[in-house]
């Protein structure tokens, strides 16, 4: 591997002895900072995803500003069905809309199986850039959202309060959501195995709407096309990482899908999962994100109970439960960061 300068988020995945717990956050890269603020002003959201230096500019500043042992591409899960040939809009306070939903066998048709190296050339380039930029001082993770997650926005049209529309897609219509949701993986394989190609240490899936299924449905509908996007990818000893909400009953099975962490929502007991499946994965979380609304000693206090519930030993890295939420505090997080290089360095003393 190519010489990093820290690689303790790398060998934490790896379950392999670090001197102290590292940490990165989700959403890192995101309006938080002022300083993504005042970028965000002169471009829009996809703007700075498809412009390498804008891209490669937002993703460094949690590293120089926050101080955390990872970073993550400046990107997003939607970027997959908008180089399939969906209409993507960015609605400032509405999130993501596809004005043009699936609704039918003629829709899924009319998808563009994808070739990353040149339907998101410029994601490449954003990573070959900030590889570039960061010169080894941190592993640069690059993610994808699960086939299911894509398929939810992809029906819906948008974000949504009940799901409504994808689940009456996938009881009334089952083979034409496993189409998609093959069609989905396939893309997801390739676009994680070009980011691996052009320089990222890691990979992470986003299965963030896994939890709306019951456990049969999940496996069916999600985790299968999950481990089909693992078996597939193209890769070395890059560790694979999936982030999961609301997935408490598959547990065991998610830990046998062939990941190498496991990203926990902060509904779950860290040390009661490590007792269960720690000989499989690396896990990652999972500190409630609202606690960064709270003073700096209620946040030490919080994340230490995180800390001391996974215990002694390596295959921990810290992380919030899900996203960093968008009026938290960047003085906080930097409190939370600075807490845990310091205070889990007696986890890792044996
Ligand atoms: O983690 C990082 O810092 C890297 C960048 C990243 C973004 N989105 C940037 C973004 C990552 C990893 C994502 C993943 C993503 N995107 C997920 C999965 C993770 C999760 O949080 O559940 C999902 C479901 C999406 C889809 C999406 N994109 C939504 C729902 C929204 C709107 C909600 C929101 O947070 O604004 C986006 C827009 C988006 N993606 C923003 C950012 C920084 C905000 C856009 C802006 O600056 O206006």
């Amino acid at each position: 591997m190519e010489n990093l300068k820290n690689d303790l988020f790398i060998r934490a995945c790896k379950r392999e002895k670090t001197e102290r717990t590292p940490i990165w956050i989700m959403r890192q890269a995101g309006r938080y900072l002022p300083q993504y603020r005042a970028i965000r002003k002169k471009a829009d959201f996809m703007t700075m995803c498809k412009t390498p230096e804008l891209a490669s500019e937002v993703t460094i500043q949690p590293v120089d500003i926050i101080g955390v042992d990872a970073a993550i591409i400046f990107s997003d899960i939607l970027v997959i069905p908008e180089a399939m040939g969906m209409e993507l809009q960015m609605i400032e306070n509405r999130g993501p809309v596809f004005p043009k939903p699936i609704n039918n066998h003629h829709d899924i048709s009319h998808l563009k199986n994808i070739t990353p190296e040149t339907d998101l050339k410029y994601v490449l380039d954003a990573v070959e850039l900030t590889k570039k930029e960061l010169n080894g001082r941190v592993p640069l993770i690059g993610f994808c959202g699960s086939p299911w997650t894509l398929m939810t926005y992809m029906v819906e049209g948008s974000g949504s309060k009940n799901f409504s529309k994808v689940k009456k897609f996938i009881f009334n219509n089952p083979e034409l959501a496993h189409i998609l949701l093959n069609k989905l993986a396939s893309a997801c394989a390739a676009y994680l195995s070009a980011k691996i190609q052009s320089g990222v240490n890691a990979v992470q899936i986003f299965d963030t709407w896994g939890g709306l299924l019951s456990p049969n449905d999940y496996k069916e509908f999600s985790l299968q096309y999950i481990q089909q996007i693992i078996s597939n990818l193209k890769k070395s000893d890059e560790p694979v990482i999936l982030f999961s909400k609301g997935v408490h009953h598959s547990i065991r099975k998610i830990a046998k899908s062939g990941i190498d962490v496991l990203g926990l929502d902060w509904t779950l007991n860290i040390g009661k999962i490590k007792k269960r499946v720690s000989h499989l994965v690396a896990l990652q979380g999972n500190l409630d994100p609202t606690v960064l609304y709270a003073d700096a000693e209620i946040i030490k206090m919080k994340a230490k109970a995180v800390l001391e519930s996974y215990g002694e030993g390596t295959g921990h890295i810290f992380n919030l439960g899900h996203g960093i939420l968008p009026d938290a505090s960047p003085e906080n997080l930097k409190v939370l960061v600075d807490f845990i290089k310091n205070e889990s360095q007696r986890y890792h003393q044996f």
